[in-house]
């Protein structure tokens, strides 16, 4: 699994469209092939990022974190 870090933006996860998922024990589809979490602090839909890091100033360098194979 990889996490994107986007620059001033939310933590990204690659996933199919259609993706299941469960939050706050309430079943989702995800729509799009990417779940966004926030990571502002600013979003309306916490732990989804809902865009309002455009609009909060959130400043943050763009990365990555990959989960390591085991050895
Ligand atoms: S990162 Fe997008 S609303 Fe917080």
């Amino acid at each position: 699994m990889k996490l994107r870090f986007r620059e001033d933006g939310p933590i990204v996860i690659d996933l199919p469209a259609g993706t299941r998922f469960v939050l706050n024990g309430e079943e989702h589809v995800l729509e799009r092939p990417k779940l966004a979490l926030c990571r502002c602090g600013a979003s309306g839909n916490k732990p989804l990022c809902d865009g309002s890091h455009k609009r909060s100033g959130f400043r943050a360098p763009a990365g990555a974190l990959e989960l390591a194979p085991d050895r």
